[in-house]
């Protein structure tokens, strides 16, 4: 199946870390302001000012001298505050990042989600009512998603409207076989307390025989169609609005997208980070119009200090006046993929949301310092399943 070129994608103008609608012009954030144009032109009015009308007396000459310099240094000096400010308050040059991108469906998924995969029992609620808007649940840890009954929990008490709401799970590897599927997704659905998902993805490239201790199913490993046909059937249905992928490279996205799908896939889920940047698969999914999602952007709670202590984002942070995190979550958002930051602490959720667009050229440090060194993962089960996943 040929995917749509990426143009179809609609990137959408949106709201960005202190932009506003009305920002008078495009500028390149690296362009100098206009120099101290303010300073000539009070400089001008102060000297007319103090610009006798008679020839002045030595005195009044010298105290016209002091005050015109006065005026000057200080308006200097507040120029060169001001240009420092500018460039700390890059918050975006040009157009703005897009707050969601456009799926298939012609539904709008959010760039920034609040992952809760992995959340600590009793905070993913607060969390989820503090996003208000998008929420990715997973159903990493089992079928039944260990947080799925929290997530619900918390949306049915926010009094959020459903439809406001982002909802994000995942089929699980033990539940490919076709007649598993719809009431493992009814479970889900009776958990969140919502008659339909906007985004049901496969979570792995595995399937696993059911009821057995991952004991790998390889026909539907190696053929992930009659699954897919499935989803497609829940689709038609209404209780899931989109269907995606997770954890598939280009080669197990063309062997699925090689059948004649109704529906294609919506996104395809995976690990993007500083650590794992992915450069080709980014760059093939951009040509083939297929949308990246990034977990683990942080790289995950194990990694994310380091991660956070690069040097080049640190000087980028330092630069823009925002935070390393906030760095790359822009980034993801910049490099076209939606974003998954997993966070249970209310300051980092709303930190997390506030992204900007980074300057071209700390834009491409960045991409050039994350894809200069050896890709790591931090999610690679393939060993303990016995499969080779990435191949
Ligand atoms: P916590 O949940 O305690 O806030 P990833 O999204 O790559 O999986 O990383 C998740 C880790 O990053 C978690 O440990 C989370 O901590 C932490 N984290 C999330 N947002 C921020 C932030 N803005 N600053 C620092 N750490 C963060």
């Amino acid at each position: 199946m040929a995917f749509p070129s990426s143009k179809h994608y609609n990137y959408l103008p949106v709201s960005v870390l202190e932009e506003t609608e009305s920002s008078p012009r495009p500028r390149s954030d690296l362009e100098a302001p206009p120099k101290y144009s303010h300073v000539e032109e009070v400089d001008e009015l102060d000297y007319a000012a103090t610009r006798p009308a008679k020839r002045p007396e030595s005195w009044k000459k010298a105290a016209a001298l002091i005050l015109i310099v006065g005026a000057v240094l200080y308006l200097a000096v507040s120029g060169f505050r001001n240009t420092f400010e500018r460039i700390g308050s890059m918050r975006c040059s040009g157009h703005k990042l897009p707050n969601s991108f456009t799926l298939p469906s012609g539904d709008r998924i959010p760039s920034v989600a609040l992952g809760v995969w992995l959340a600590e029992k009793g905070k993913v609620g607060e969390a989820v009512k503090l996003s208000k808007m998008d929420t990715d649940t997973s159903t990493a840890l089992g079928h039944t998603g260990h947080n799925e009954a929290e997530v619900g929990e918390a949306l049915r008490e926010s009094g959020i409207p459903r439809k406001e709401v982002w909802i994000t799970s995942k089929l699980w590897n033990a539940f490919h076989a076709p007649g598993d599927i719809e009431p493992v997704l009814d479970e889900s659905l009776s958990k969140l307390g919502t008659d339909y998902v906007d985004l049901y993805l496969i979570h792995w490239p595995v399937a696993f025989k059911k009821d057995t201790d991952n004991e790998v199913d390889w026909n539907l490993t190696d053929n992930p169609y009659p699954t897919w046909q499935k989803l497609e059937e829940l689709v038609e249905k209404g209780k899931i609005r989109n269907i995606g992928i997770s954890n598939f490279n280009i080669r197990r996205i063309q062997n699925l997208t090689s059948n004649p799908l109704k529906v294609r896939p919506a996104v395809n889920q995976v690990e993007l980070s500083y650590w794992n940047p992915q450069p080709e698969l980014v760059k093939w999914s951009k040509e083939n119009g297929l949308l990246l999602e990034a977990y683990s952007p942080l790289g995950s709670a194990e990694r994310v200090k380091e991660t956070l202590e690069v040097p080049e984002v640190k000087k980028i942070a330092k630069i823009l006046g925002i935070t390393p995190a906030q760095v790359y979550i822009s980034w993801h958002v910049q490099r076209g993929t939606v974003v998954l930051p997993k966070s249970v602490t209310p300051s980092r959720i709303e930190e997390n949301f506030r992204i900007t667009r980074l300057p071209q050229p700390l834009f491409d440090e960045l991409e050039k310092a994350a894809t200069s060194h050896k890709p790591e993962r931090s999610v690679d089960p393939s060993e303990r399943w016995g499969v080779d996943i990435w191949n």
